[in-house]
């Protein structure tokens, strides 16, 4: 474990509050604690069983086929459609007029009530419109949109053909839009003209059309960009390719019957970040997946049919896939799906959507929950949170304080706080309390959920013992597991399944901590991939990125400690001879050209320009010394260093700048 994680575990230490759960919400819990020993006394018995939430077309044969490791194939022989399951039988079964989406815009007063019966007309018309602009069972489709209904409409449509989709955030830049269509081989985008983001309209459109033009360059031809009218402003168009979607989809049948994939068949691609440059495309597949999602999120949320679920993330990243279009829709819930940012047009906005909705489940980030603390609970507590029963956590580690906040001031107390461990690559919550079973401790996500099998292990792959840390393991397979990387399965062994390679144990790249009860604590990553507001970002990425600005000779990027965003991005660079000091702008310039090569989310906080880097003798940058300069600690250890005056150098002479935006 590295030094900043035993600092963690150290502090974790002293944490002994408690929180039971509430009487009512355990008396009528959808999951019990006898459901822990029934799965593990029968584990593939309790996923077979967990899949009889969904609808098959013809019935598996078999739960699991685990004898090529790591390439499984859960629920053989089964057939089903994604689409059906979300929208379909929820209108067969009559439940046609329950709102499934309340769309509530940026703009105050754009909102939209969509019915499960309505949800099926738009879904039916988008398929019938990707299909005849060309798209087939197996084709890609990329999605570049804001938080619209159309953005969970298309995913839905290409589920229902059988196109799997790859959703990419619309932060991202061009550039990082043109790879993935590149990796993928998208045949069609589907974006927007732009979306309502902090009070005006931004644009999405051109982001595409360029990289339209550098996924050509890259030799890979996108024969269509199917286009939404958000705000109406002005788009560059090509008559040849552009297509609106109002003309396209607006004007297709409603009536569309949805073929039977088989499990196994490709649902969606959704790309992150590892350790090295290229994003990792995770593939998910239909059956596995959908019954990840659709259990793990009745059972954490104690989702009942009266419920009102509003999950913030964006569709652009996997809880957006999960926990707003899969899981949800699979399991008919009514959802708010909210366009825009969180103090737009002021800093009260959520919790007047919560008032206004009766908002009862609610899943957001801590870093949200970081800065609402920040600006005081003067702003929630004017408003009618009292509907609320249940509050969620995702994406990083939620600190005890920002849990007890949540808690106390957005939950009255009355609500307990699950603080979720999941990943892209686990497609569905992993770790997580049981909110009618588990008596919740701020700052750790407890135990695998039933029917997941999680262990904290050293080098060698033996559990430590209560009171100690190491590597977090998932030791059994589970169905909505990644099942490749797209293109590379041998990248997919390697990343995953090579570190602990004769337990058959899948490596999470997290540390975690067993505490005395032998609760689990997530530490964080151990691996250079960094965490800024709960999006994954890789170091390399970001280094490949500043290398590629002409006045760079050199760059190494750390995550350094943020009290918003968890974690900043700090990046150390050494310039070429040839550009002398870079300029006055030098700072400036460089973060304006990672934004630009990756998006906004990368940006570094913090550049500093220095004359060398630490390295071992082996050429290793040690990235560890690098953060104790970022977060202004005394630098440590510098005896494996092959020059250790480089510390001195780098701390002597930092020029170093911080950025506004
Ligand atoms: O480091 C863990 C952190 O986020 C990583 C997964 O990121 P991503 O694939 O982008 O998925 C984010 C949404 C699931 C993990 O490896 N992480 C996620 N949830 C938690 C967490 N760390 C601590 N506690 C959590 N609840």
């Amino acid at each position: 474990m590295s030094e900043k994680n035993d600092e963690t575990l150290a502090n974790l230490l002293k944490e002994d509050r408690r929180f039971e759960p509430p009487a009512d919400l355990t008396e009528h819990a959808n999951l019990t604690a006898d459901a822990y020993d029934a799965a593990a006394k029968d584990r593939e018995g309790f996923w077979a069983e967990q899949a009889q939430r969904l609808t098959w077309a013809e019935p598996f044969t078999q739960v699991l086929d685990w004898t090529d490791p790591p390439f499984a194939k859960w629920y053989v022989g089964g057939r089903l459609n994604a689409a059906y399951n979300c929208v379909d039988r929820h209108v067969e079964a009559g439940r046609g007029d329950k709102v499934a989406i309340h769309f509530v815009g940026e703009p105050v007063g754009d909102t939209r009530s969509i019915t499960y019966a309505e949800l099926q007309d738009l879904v039916s018309q988008a398929a019938n419109a990707l299909t005849d602009m060309g798209v087939a069972a197996g084709d890609r489709v990329a999605i570049y949109m804001p938080m619209i209904p159309q953005a969970v409409v298309t995913m839905l449509a290409c589920a229902r053909i059988g196109a799997p989709h790859t959703v990419v955030f619309g932060g991202f830049s061009s550039d990082a839009l043109a790879s993935r269509l590149e990796d993928c081989q998208a045949k069609v985008v589907v974006t927007s003209d732009g979306g309502y983001r902090r009070g005006s309209a931004s644009s999405l459109k051109p982001a595409v059309d360029e990289a339209r033009e550098k996924a050509a360059g890259l030799g890979h031809t996108v024969e269509k960009v199917l286009v939404v009218r958000r705000t109406g402003q002005d788009v560059a168009w090509d008559d040849s390719v552009d297509v609106w979607w109002h003309d396209a989809v607006e004007g297709a049948s409603t009536s569309h019957t949805p073929e039977a994939f088989d499990a196994e068949h490709p649902l969606y691609v959704m790309y992150t970040s590892g350790t090295t440059g290229k994003p990792k495309g995770i593939l998910h597949t239909t059956g596995g997946y959908l019954v990840g999602a659709s259990y793990t999120h009745w059972a954490v949320f104690d989702l009942k049919d009266d419920d009102v679920y509003w999950c913030t993330a964006d569709i652009g990243w996997v809880t957006g896939h999960s926990y707003i279009v899969y899981g949800p829709l699979a399991n008919g819930v009514t959802q708010v799906l909210y366009e825009g940012t969180p103090d737009s047009p002021e800093r009260g906005r959520w919790w007047d959507i919560i008032e206004q909705y009766g908002v009862t489940l609610f899943y957001t980030a801590p870093t949200a929950i970081r800065s609402f603390m920040k600006q005081g609970r003067e702003i929630p507590d004017a408003r009618d949170l009292s509907s609320l029963r249940i509050l969620g956590s995702v994406g990083e580690p939620i600190n005890p304080e920002a849990y007890v906040w949540y808690r106390h001031v957005i939950g009255g107390d009355r609500t307990p706080v699950v603080d979720t461990w999941w990943q892209t690559e686990t497609g569905a919550i992993m770790i997580s309390p049981l909110p009618g079973v588990t008596a919740g401790k701020p700052g750790s996500a407890m135990n695998p959920i039933p029917g997941v099998s999680a262990e904290v292990v050293d080098e060698e792959g033996n559990a430590v013992p209560n009171g100690s840390g190491g590597y977090l393991v998932l030791t059994e397979p589970w169905p909505s597991m990644l099942r490749t990387i797209w293109g590379d399965d041998q990248r997919f062994k390697e990343t995953y399944w090579s570190r602990f390679e004769k337990l058959g144990f899948y490596f999470a790249g997290d540390g975690a901590k067993k505490d005395a009860d032998g609760d689990l604590w997530v530490l964080g990553r151990v691996d250079d991939v960094m965490n800024v507001s709960g999006h994954r970002l890789s170091t390399t990425e970001i280094e490949s990125a500043l290398v590629s600005h002409p006045k760079v000779a050199e760059a190494a990027v750390v995550g350094a400690k943020d009290e918003d965003t968890g974690q900043a991005v700090c990046a150390f660079v050494i310039l070429r001879d040839e550009a002398g000091d870079g300029g006055d702008d030098i700072v400036a310039e460089l973060r304006k050209h990672v934004r630009k090569e990756i998006g906004p989310i990368a940006t570094p906080r913090q550049v500093m320009i220095v004359p060398e880097l630490p390295k071992t003798r082996s050429g290793k940058i040690m990235r560890r010394l690098l953060r104790d300069v970022a977060e202004n600690r005394e630098v440590g250890d510098v005896t494996t260093l092959a020059d250790s005056s480089v510390m001195d150098l780098i701390s002597s002479g930092l020029t170093s700048g911080k950025g506004e935006d």
